[in-house]
């Protein structure tokens, strides 16, 4: 029997300084890709993998994320009293059961690690996954749904993972593999942002992660890892020959929308999945260069 996934820890208290101005008074977690912000696409992705309890990581200048999942009554009182149904229905996915987010101080950037630490009393003993909201995925069936299944398969800890091309292994935790059927692999070693020369494979996690719960006592004892940082890699290294480990790769296309290129193909490409918007899109990419 596995103990059922029911929580995710969102880390969001990162400063967004690659999106500077735009992000100098707002999260970054709340640039929109179309109509919807990126902290939303995470919890709706989620709740469609069986999530029922949210933690954010949060920091300074953060609180847009926590009032964007709240009722806001004087707008929508406002919409139905001048009919605007469309604009009442577009809120939806704003709304949230009662007492079902929580939020955690990250007070310093010590690191990815650091911010899971930070939910540890959210935690528990409870397997929980995490989403990293810069990374959005576009697939048929939510990544985390694809997470959750193959935790049920497998039990123990999943990783969602991607080839990446070699000279960009220094931006992700990459693993070093053992038995591999082409959608599921053997988790046998993971490095965080090693060199290409250095890296044991081209296979790189991505921001979805099912996670049990003993990491937060390898995370506790604080070690520094690559850029000084408390790495969630390193913590999570440390349970490999323990519990099972598996890369999972996921059918879909993700999006690194922490950085500029990736944000700007993300717009495109959920535009083009919207049936009101998909012509006008193509036909201004056809003709505009
Ligand atoms: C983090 C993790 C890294 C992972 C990446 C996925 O890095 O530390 O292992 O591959 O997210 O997006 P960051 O993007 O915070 O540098």
């Amino acid at each position: 029997m596995r103990k059922p996934l029911r929580k995710a820890v969102l880390p969001v208290a990162g400063l967004g300084t690659r999106f500077l101005p735009a992000t100098k008074a707002t999260a970054k977690e709340m640039l929109p890709v179309v109509d919807k912000p990126l902290i939303q696409y995470a919890i709706e992705e989620a709740r469609a993998a069986g999530i029922e309890q949210f933690c954010m990581v949060t920091g300074r200048g953060k609180t847009a994320l926590v009032e964007h999942f709240d009722v806001a009554y004087e707008l929508e009182a406002t919409l139905r009293e001048r009919d605007k149904t469309d604009a009442l229905a577009a809120l939806k996915g704003t709304q949230t059961e009662p007492g079902s987010i929580v939020t955690v101080r990250q007070q310093v950037p010590l690191g990815l690690g650091h911010a899971i630490w930070c939910a540890r009393a959210f935690i528990g003993d409870d397997p929980f996954a995490i989403l990293l909201p810069d990374d959005l995925v576009l697939s048929d069936t939510p990544c985390l749904r694809q997470l959750a299944d193959a935790y049920m398969e497998t039990g123990g800890n999943v990783v969602a993972v991607t080839e990446v091309p070699r000279e960009h292994t220094n931006r992700y935790g990459i693993l070093a593999t053992g038995k591999d059927d082409g959608r599921l692999v053997e988790v046998k070693g993971l490095v965080e942002k090693p060199a290409p020369k250095d890296a044991p494979s081209n296979l790189s996690i991505i921001g979805r992660y099912v996670l049990m719960p003993e990491v937060i006592g390898h995370l506790a004892k604080m070690e520094r890892g690559a850029g000084n940082e408390v790495q969630l890699t390193d913590g999570m290294a440390k349970l490999i020959g323990h519990q099972p480990f598996h890369g999972l790769r996921y059918e879909g296309r993700r999006f690194d929308c922490g950085d500029k290129i990736g944000y700007l193909e993300a717009q495109i490409a959920f535009a083009l999945k919207r049936p009101e918007l998909a012509d006008a899109v193509r036909a201004f990419l056809k003709t505009y260069s």
